[in-house]
């Protein structure tokens, strides 16, 4: 049997052990970051494509290199399917979804975004030569849109538009719905002005924006809901980013003029 002095001594160093074992919990910190994994989809002009050299480009891009290099990250750069966005973040996959990605009421409920840093709409994109001009001139026609993209929701929302399609053409690659333009099995296409209004002025493509719109939107970068803290690391970057005129830059190479919202524009205060 142990003595009684002996169970003394055997609890005093079992309450060092543990105090010990706690102060060495408290000492040890979260592992910095190191890397930050971007997802972006297979192609999407001026957001995030391939480059010539095949290496990913454009003003995303360009904002995630410059966020990283000045956080002293490694970026990644994965390609997702855009509709399973949300998964991809839940296994863990990517950090976060930055590549156009429009901030909508739905995707706030399962995802954290940081304030709007680009405007958009969705837009109506026709072939340049063909004879539609206003919504009507569409009635029984084929539109296409991307899958999982805002484009369908716009749709939806404009039943004076959705209520006279013959039909509604899901792709899950947003630049394809362009070659379905070409090919002439889609009369029009609801998409992201952005990427439009690039295809034509940029790239020459022989399409034209109808007047009318469907849906003004901003675009922001989405994040797991727990990761709240990363990214505002992320917009506090992008704000020294737009005070030292790198966000001017970047915007002017990719747009022609200043088209950023950093630092600041919040018009929904659930972010
Ligand atoms: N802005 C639209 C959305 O958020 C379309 C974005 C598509 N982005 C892309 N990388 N394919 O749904």
């Amino acid at each position: 049997m142990m003595s009684k002095r002996m169970l003394l001594l055997a609890g005093v160093l079992l309450a060092a052990l543990a105090v010990c074992v706690g102060c060495r919990e408290e000492k040890v910190e979260a592992p910095a970051r190191t890397e930050l994994t971007v997802g972006v989809t297979e192609s999407f002009p001026p957001m995030a494509f391939p480059g010539e050299d095949g290496t990913f480009t454009g003003y995303d891009i360009e904002l995630a290199r410059e966020v990283c290099k000045r956080r002293g990250w490694q970026l990644n750069i994965k390609v997702i399917e855009w509709r399973e966005m949300e998964q991809y973040l839940a296994r863990g996959l990517i950090d976060c979804v930055w590549a156009g990605c429009t901030i909508t009421d739905e995707r706030l409920e399962r995802m954290h975004f940081t304030p709007g840093y680009l405007r958009n709409e969705q837009v109506v994109v026709v072939r340049e030569d063909s004879p539609y001009h206003r919504f009507p001139d569409l009635k029984g026609k084929v539109v296409s849109v991307q899958a999982g993209s805002t484009a369908r929701d716009a749709l939806e929302n404009t039943p004076e538009l959705r209520g006279i399609l013959k039909e509604i053409l899901e792709r899950s690659i947003s630049v394809g719905a362009f070659q379905e333009l070409e090919d002439g099995h889609a009369d029009a296409v609801v998409m992201d002005f952005i990427v439009a209004n690039y295809a034509i002025q940029r790239d020459k493509n022989p399409f034209r924006i109808l007047d009318e719109g469907l849906a003004p939107e901003e675009y922001g970068i989405g994040f797991r809901k727990t990761d709240a803290a990363l990214a505002d690391e992320v917009w506090s970057t992008l704000l020294e980013m737009a005070a030292d005129g790198t966000i001017k830059r970047i915007s002017e190479k990719w747009f022609g003029s200043d088209l950023s919202l950093v630092p600041g524009f919040y018009t929904k205060d659930k972010r």
